[in-house]
């Protein structure tokens, strides 16, 4: 397979069409953005271990019937995955208060939720990924009420699968967000599961493993990813 003209330039990612139809390249990157790209910087080695992260998870998660985009790992930082139009919403689930959900509601951070939550942002740079709900996904023809559902139903069976591999592993997956896409007649999983979009503290000490620390100022980001990739047999 030849990767052909970059069709895309994202903040942690790039995509490339090839010369095998309905098959994109994905290039992982260095690069780490936060606040809407307000904050810049280089997590050393965060491509390799997030394309090898979030290859692992869709085929674990593909195991138990999650449709994703993952085709097949190319190299290091490279992977084919399947041609999608992604569906501009970002789906979070939560299972702890943490980040915008403690600081909107003034809960404090790492209060088990009830129930797992679902929410909605959309994606849009210029708004700020603004939050919206499912009326407004579906009044602006970001989706149907159906893919709306099918989408609900896919992220929460992630959580569950995920919850459990990662505890497994001493990880608590506090919260995450997923991207979906339009396959054909299908909708599956796309873009990354890594320690860039989820929250994921070790199980006993709390301590945080993931962007939080590249947000916060934590130090030891490096060390952390690594501690994840470490921790799941990678
Ligand atoms: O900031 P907030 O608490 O809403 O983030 C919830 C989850 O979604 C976190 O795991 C965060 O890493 C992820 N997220 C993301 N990309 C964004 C916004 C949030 O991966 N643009």
């Amino acid at each position: 397979m030849k990767k052909l003209d970059m069709l895309y330039e994202g903040k942690a990612k790039k995509v490339f069409k090839t010369d095998v139809e309905d098959v994109y390249v994905v290039d992982y990157k260095d690069d780490a953005t936060a606040f809407n790209g307000l904050k810049k910087g280089t997590i050393v080695g965060k491509g390799v271990i997030n394309n090898r992260m979030s290859n692992h998870l869709f085929q674990v998660l593909e195991k138990e019937g999650v449709p994703t985009h993952f085709i097949e790992e190319l190299s290091e930082r490279e992977t084919a995955v399947k041609k999608v139009e992604i569906i501009p919403l970002e789906v979070i689930i939560r299972n702890f208060s943490a980040g915008s959900f403690a600081k909107k509601l003034g809960i404090e951070e790492g209060r088990k939720l009830l129930i797992p939550t679902l929410e909605f942002s959309y994606k849009d740079d210029d708004l700020g990924d603004p939050m919206i709900n499912d009326y407004y996904a579906i009044a602006i023809g970001v989706a149907t009420r159906e893919e709306i559902e099918r989408i609900s139903e896919m992220a929460f069976k992630v959580n569950e699968v995920l919850k459990k591999y990662f505890a497994e592993c001493g990880i608590e997956l506090v919260d995450f967000k997923i991207e979906f896409g339009r396959h054909k007649d299908e909708i599956i999983l796309a873009d990354e599961i890594s320690p860039d979009t989820c929250r994921l503290w070790d199980i006993n000490t709390h301590e945080k493993l993931d962007k939080d620390r590249f947000r916060r100022d934590l130090g030891n980001v490096e060390g952390a990813y690594n501690e994840v990739f470490k921790r799941l047999g990678l």
